[in-house]
């Protein structure tokens, strides 16, 4: 018999817990001694996570399906804590100038695929997070090669798992994709990269 978890279970895909990052703090910095490179990154992902937040009002507001309200609304939380993390980090006045715009694109790249179906949205979420996944990645190896603080690249790797985790949750949810589910999340996908790419520079 198959025991699919419920909502409660701590392990459901539902809930996006435990989340490593809601146990590691933001690492005091100094913004100013920063290179360059890094600082781009980290506004990158700043954005990032902000769009992460916007992508699951998105969802709420698209669907009445019970199990992606629930998805959409514990996600959303660690979202949210990634958001603060970066906000930490990130001094107010350095943040990229298209967070609003980047982010409105972030409720459209969750309400488009909810609106489809609850499948097609876990599809478009597994397959960004995924790519979100590589980005934090590529984060930690610049972060440790400019000897960056030992907690930030901790923070980093904490994002990394926590991205990697949400990859999972989606994909147990998303069954198998079909051709609208896949074009929507090679959409998403490219959109990411086009957003990050833009936020690193502007
Ligand atoms: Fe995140
Ligand atoms: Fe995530």
């Amino acid at each position: 018999m198959d025991h699919a978890p419920g909502p409660h279970s701590p392990h459901s895909p539902l809930v996006g817990a435990p989340s490593e990052v809601a146990r590691t703090p933001a690492p005091p910095i100094d913004w100013t001694a920063l290179p360059p490179a890094l600082k781009r990154e980290l506004r990158a992902s700043h954005v990032g996570e902000a769009v992460a937040v916007r992508l699951y009002d998105g969802v709420a507001d698209a669907t009445g399906d019970a199990a992606a309200r629930l998805f959409a609304r514990k996600h959303r939380e660690v979202e949210l804590t990634h958001l603060s993390r970066l906000r930490a980090l990130v001094p107010e006045g350095e943040e990229s100038r298209l967070v609003g715009l980047l982010s409105a694109g972030g409720w459209l790249m969750g309400w488009l695929p909810a609106k489809l179906g609850p499948h097609r949205f876990y599809t478009v979420l597994a397959s960004v997070e995924q790519w979100v996944d590589t980005h934090y990645a590529r984060q930690i190896d610049i972060a440790r090669r400019h000897g960056a603080p030992d907690g930030l690249v901790r923070l980093l790797q904490a994002c990394r798992n926590d991205e990697a985790h949400h990859a999972e949750d989606g994909w147990a949810l998303a069954g198998r994709p079909d051709a609208l589910a896949r074009a929507l999340a090679w959409v998403a996908v490219s959109s990411s990269r086009l957003g990050v790419a833009l936020a690193r520079r502007v």
